[in-house]
Parts: structure tokens; C-alpha cells; sequence
């Protein structure tokens, strides 16, 4: 089964020679220019054969309005992948050209903006990615004792793998799934929030964790489930999901918290966006608070607030040792 989470090609859906979804045969074709024999025409870019032209100001455009929205910066490197994430859009609103879906955007259609943001972000991740982290995780929350409750984030939690590890681990180290521990996990793409909310993953996605954890926390599918697990209810309970976008003037999650979760998502920020962020989750920590961030992720331009303890893990400036 394919696990990224941008092609999914449910079964029994056809698809193209290409391997992306074949549009149905009801959809109102496109209002492109058409041959003789009624075939679309494709257009030549600096890309080669397209079937919609893609300028370097259509692509200028899209980089605009996703930072603008989203805080994502795309490199120049990123167009033919931008191309083909949103030509699928283009098909979708029967859009004849990236300007004319680049105007539905500006003119503000709500709906269609949450499947643009959601078409051009990155949500690889993994269970238990960058392990490291999760025993440093469990030590920080027996240091913390009787306070109850402790409360984790993790704030771009993509398909729920980050969030149900965090989960896993507080449910091994309380001895079970009555921790004193909330856990919110939240993302700005609402599709993979569903995929995280529902729980269920291809087995594929589980083959590299330790049998008594596959056991512990995950049911076989069976029946239509068949070559899936499900995440344990009661590891699902222990994880509340929401959407938050962390360019938003404001956030619905609120301090204090323990922990926060923040990785491999300020790499797709410019550095001043990551000082903002951060020097707004500095005051939602608790004094002894930490900060997980992603392997490639360094916040030494934010010093001022927040110290590294090494393996890319924070603690506050603020906290008196
Ligand atoms: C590469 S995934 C990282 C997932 C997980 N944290 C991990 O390390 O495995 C990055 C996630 O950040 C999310 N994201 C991107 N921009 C965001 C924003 N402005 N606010 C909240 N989440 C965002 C994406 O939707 C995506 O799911």
C-alpha cells in the first residue's frame, strides 16, 4: 500500500498510465483547448509537455499565498512538485489555467483554500521517528511526579504516528492508559488530521516496532481492515486532536504545558517565522518545560529564549536552575 499520504488511490479506483486517479467519466471536462478528434492539448513550458501552462509568476504566486497563509516557504527547487500537487486541483475546480484557480484563491473560497494548503504541505513521518527523543520524553515526565496533569502538544502531528508514540510511551511509563497526562496533537492539514483521528494505518507502517508494543497498542485488522492495524482504543482516548496553524494570531491550545512537540515542521519556516512561534510557546512552558524539536532543526538564532540539552531538545532560558 502507498504511504504517501498526497496519492491516495483508494482500491477499485482506476487509475491513469501515470498512476494518478482517472478522472470519472461524469466530470464536466475542463474548458481547455481541445484538438479535432477532441483530445486536450498539452502546453509547452520550461518544463517540457504540460497540460497547463505553469509560469515562473504563477509559481511566484503560490509561493506568496502559502507563506502568507501557511509560513511554508518554498524554494525554486519546489515547482515541479507545487505543478503537480495543484494540477490535480486544477482538474478538480474545472480551472482551465493556474491563473484562473490562483483567482478562486484570492477571491477567497474558503473551502478550496483548505485543499490548496492541504494539497502543498510535507507530512512524512514515522512511529517512533527520531527515538532518541521518547526515552529523554519518559525520563522528563517521571521528574515531574504528582503533577497532574501533565500536558503534552505536539503541534504538527501529520498522520498521528508523533502523537500516538508520545501516547505509547506515557501509557509505559504510568503502567498503563489511565496516565495523568493530556495529550493534545494538532496539525494545520485537515486531511491528515481524519487519517489521525481514525487510527488506522497499512501494517507496513508498524512492521519496525518491537512485538510487545505491536501487541500492546495495535489491533489486526480483519474483514475490509485486512493488511491494516488500528490503533488500541484506548490509546486513541488518550489523544485529543484539533486543527491549529501555527501562523494564526491566535491558538485554541493554551499554557501551561510540559512538553511541547515540534518537529521537523520549523524547517519549512523562514527564521524570523520560527522566532515568532517560539517566543510564543517560551511563555506557554512551564518554568521546566521542554521542547522537542527535529533533527535538522536549530534554534540557536532564538538563544534568547531557549537553550539547547543537546539531541535537539530545549529547555527554557527563563527557568532557574
Ligand atoms: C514533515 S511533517 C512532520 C510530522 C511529525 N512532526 C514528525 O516529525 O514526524 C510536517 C507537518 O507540519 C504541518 N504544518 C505545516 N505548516 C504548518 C502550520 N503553519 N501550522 C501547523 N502545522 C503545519 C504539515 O501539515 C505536516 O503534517
Amino acid at each position: 500500500m502507498s504511504i504517501d499520504p498526497k496519492r491516495p488511490v483508494p482500491p477499485g479506483v482506476k487509475t491513469s498510465a501515470t498512476g494518478a486517479p482517472a478522472r470519472p467519466a461524469t466530470a464536466t471536462p475542463p474548458t481547455r483547448p481541445a484538438t479535432a478528434a477532441g483530445l486536450l492539448v498539452g502546453v509547452r513550458d520550461g518544463a517540457g509537455m504540460r497540460e497547463f501552462e505553469f509560469t515562473s509568476a504563477d509559481f511566484e504566486r503560490v509561493r506568496k499565498l502559502i507563506y502568507q497563509h501557511a509560513g511554508i516557504s518554498l524554494s525554486p527547487a519546489k515547482q515541479d512538485m507545487v505543478y503537480s500537487r495543484l494540477a490535480r486541483r486544477l482538474r478538480a475546480t474545472n480551472k482551465a489555467s493556474f491563473a484562473d484557480y490562483l483567482a478562486l484563491l484570492e477571491r477567497g473560497d474558503a473551502a478550496e483554500w483548505e485543499r490548496f494548503v492541504n494539497s502543498l504541505t510535507t507530512n512524512l513521518t514515522s512511529f517512533f521517528r527520531e527515538p532518541h527523543h521518547f526515552p529523554i520524553f519518559a525520563e522528563h515526565l517521571k521528574k515531574l511526579g504528582s503533577r497532574n496533569p501533565i500536558r503534552v502538544w505536539c503541534c504538527a502531528s501529520s498522520t498521528g504516528e508523533e502523537p500516538y508514540s508520545i501516547a505509547m510511551t506515557v501509557a509505559e511509563t504510568f503502567g498503563g492508559f489511565n496516565a495523568p497526562v493530556s495529550i493534545i496533537a494538532s496539525d494545520l492539514d485537515t486531511n491528515v488530521l481524519a487519517t489521525a483521528d481514525k487510527g488506522i494505518y497499512p501494517a507496513e507502517r508498524v512492521e519496525r516496532l518491537a512485538p510487545d508494543r505491536l501487541k500492546r497498542f495495535f489491533l489486526k485488522g480483519a474483514g475490509s481492515q485486512e493488511g491494516c492495524v488500528a490503533v488500541r482504543p484506548e490509546l486513541r482516548r488518550m489523544v485529543q486532536f484539533q486543527r491549529v496553524n501555527l501562523l494564526d494570531a491566535s491558538w485554541p491550545v493554551k499554557g501551561p504545558l510540559d512538553v511541547i512537540f515540534c518537529r521537523n515542521v520549523m524547517i519549512y519556516f523562514d527564521k524570523p517565522t520560527q522566532y515568532k512561534i517560539l517566543s510564543r510557546f517560551a511563555p506557554m512552558l512551564q518554568d521546566d518545560g521542554v521542547l522537542f524539536a527535529g533533527h535538522s532543526e536549530s534554534f540557536l538564532h532564538a538563544a534568547d529564549l531557549f537553550r539547547s540539552l543537546g539531541k535537539t531538545v530545549y529547555e527554557l532560558v527563563r527557568r532557574s536552575r
